[in-house]
């Protein structure tokens, strides 16, 4: 028989392969467009990006959207992988050996000049396989995070509530790991060092295999790769198939529970901006007087037992404003209330004068001035029931600028 001519290209990925790499390569890519904005959400660019991307609730769904075709995608390599090896028989060739260690020792070597040859590499290099874990590892912790971000009341039925910061920080990180590799590692590997376009033809020449796996092509060439006949083939399909078909359709149920399990996640930025404080103009509003209640007012107190003569009734020297009540106001409200149209109680005239409401303290009467009132009231700033009782006597003792 005579020497057959060797074929000039050699099949490096099946068409589902390469399919698979699309499914990765596209789902990753939006991943990182709309995942990336949200962990730097609050800086004017991460802004810029959610609102060109249609604002933040979009950003989110299409998020989701390529995390679920991320998690069809690794079914599909399942399927694939699994065709392979049970079905084809071929060999598990992205699985860690030994060997791989020596490669790179050996590999690091030659780059240092300290060795003559590169490592004879076989089908997948040991730089191949490092990046296909990182994958695996890395999609499997996204997985789990994501599904702790987009479901956190049913996280925290399981796990302490630190897992939902701890799993945010997580994902974002892996995030920046993952693109950071894909940005040097993969785009050096098959961009950079050479044009390695198999994974889209599906094929490399002759010349590409001898340069990186050429323990690979030696195997191939001795007719030591496995390969099976159409009828083994067929039988072993007929097991597989249905078995295969029956575990995919259960994954891809998993992954429908996966994405509409709870929903509870909050958006990762407000939708506005919320103010914390009201406006220093004061509002005009209705003042409704009405009697206190709660709060015991010194000087008028009902005796208890055992208490001193001073506690049970006796009242109280009125309390000085310079020396008790003007520092209150010093402490607890002049931040807000020194200058203005509204209320300003920096001096003994300008408490008396009152704020836009008309007078806030009525010399003898506390409980129907409006600055105490306002202490029971939905305010901004209160004082301490102590602070609040020493006001009150100084108003019952008449308000004087003592
Ligand atoms: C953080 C800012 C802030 C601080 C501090 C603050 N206030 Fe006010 N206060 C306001 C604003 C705003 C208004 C107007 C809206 C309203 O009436 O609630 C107001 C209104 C008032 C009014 C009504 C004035 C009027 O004429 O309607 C009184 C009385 C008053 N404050 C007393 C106090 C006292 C007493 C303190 C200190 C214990 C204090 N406030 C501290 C923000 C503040």
């Amino acid at each position: 028989m005579p020497m057959l001519e060797p074929p000039r290209k050699y099949q490096r990925f099946s068409p589902g392969q390469r399919l698979d790499h699309w499914f990765m390569m596209l789902s990753f890519t939006v991943l990182a467009i709309t995942g990336i904005p949200q962990k730097f959400a609050g800086t004017e660019w991460a802004e810029m990006a959610i609102g060109l991307m249609g604002g933040i609730e979009q950003v989110r769904i299409i998020h989701r959207m390529a995390a679920t075709v991320m998690m069809v995608g690794a079914i599909f390599h399942l399927f694939g992988v699994s065709y392979r090896v049970l079905v084809l028989r071929q060999r598990l060739s992205m699985l860690p050996l030994p060997r791989d260690l020596v490669d790179m020792l050996d590999a690091i070597r030659y780059n240092l000049g300290l060795a003559v040859r590169r490592p004879l590499l076989d089908r997948f290099s040991y730089e191949e396989k490092l990046e296909y874990w990182a994958v695996i590892w890395g999609t499997l912790l996204m997985m789990v995070t994501g599904f702790m971000l987009w479901n956190p009341i049913a996280t925290v039925r399981f796990f302490p509530g630190e897992f939902i910061p701890a799993a945010k920080a997580a994902h974002g990180n892996e995030a920046i790991l993952a693109i950071l590799s894909i940005l040097t590692w993969h785009v050096y590997n098959v961009h950079l060092k050479h044009f390695n376009r198999s994974i889209f033809t599906g094929y490399l020449t002759r010349e590409e295999m001898e340069h990186e796996h050429p323990l690979e092509l030696a195997r191939i060439e001795s007719g030591r790769e496995t390969v099976i006949d159409r009828e083994t083939k067929r039988r072993r399909e007929r097991v597989f198939l249905p078995v295969a078909t029956g575990l995919t359709l259960v994954s891809l149920l998993g992954i429908y529970v996966f994405i509409t399990f709870e929903e509870t996640a909050i958006a990762t930025v407000p939708k506005e901006k919320i103010v914390a404080y009201v406006p220093i103009t004061p509002t005009p509003m209705r003042v409704v007087r009405r009697p206190l209640p709660t709060r015991p007012s010194i000087g008028v107190s009902t005796p208890r037992p055992g208490t001193t003569p001073q506690e049970a009734g006796t009242p109280t020297p009125v309390p000085s404003f310079k020396a008790e009540v003007l520092p209150i106001f010093e402490s607890k409200c002049t931040a807000c209330h020194s200058t203005g149209q509204s209320l300003v109680l920096t001096s003994y005239q300008r408490v008396m004068e009152g704020g836009p409401s008309g007078p806030v303290v009525i010399p003898g009467r506390p409980s129907e001035s409006l600055l105490v009132q306002k202490m029971y009231e939905l305010h901004p700033a209160k004082t301490t029931d102590q602070e609040l009782d020493r006001i009150k006597a100084w108003i019952a003792g008449g308000a004087l600028n003592n």
